[in-house]
């Protein structure tokens, strides 16, 4: 399944990158640049980063269940991951009431 129309990326290719950086560094915290940057792509539109930040949550928590990681740890990570939703989010907003403000000017 494509989830980055710009690029041409799918699902399994997002998937391959998260494992690798988890497989080097298990407690890193991974975004949807530093994969795309490891693919020799970067955002256009960005968005797909929302879908592309899920794929990095399912696929750390699968990780780390098959890894047997301490839950505590786990959980850090995932807040840090939400944390970087947040602020994705914030920014679309940002943006996009930017652009308004600049159509009605
Ligand atoms: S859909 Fe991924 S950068 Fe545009």
């Amino acid at each position: 399944m494509i989830v980055c129309s710009c690029n041409v990326i799918s699902r399994t290719d997002i998937e391959e990158v998260i494992v690798d950086f988890l497989n080097a560094d298990e407690w890193q915290l991974i975004t949807p640049g530093k994969v795309y940057q490891a693919m020799n792509a970067r955002g256009k539109c960005c968005g797909c980063f929302p879908g592309v930040i899920d794929i990095i949550v399912e696929t750390t928590q699968r990780y780390h269940a098959l890894m047997q990681s301490p839950e505590p740890r786990v959980v850090d990570l995932l807040n840090r991951i939400a944390d970087q939703r947040l602020r994705l989010e914030n920014a679309n907003k940002r943006s996009a009431a930017k652009r308004q403000s600049n159509m009605v000017a």
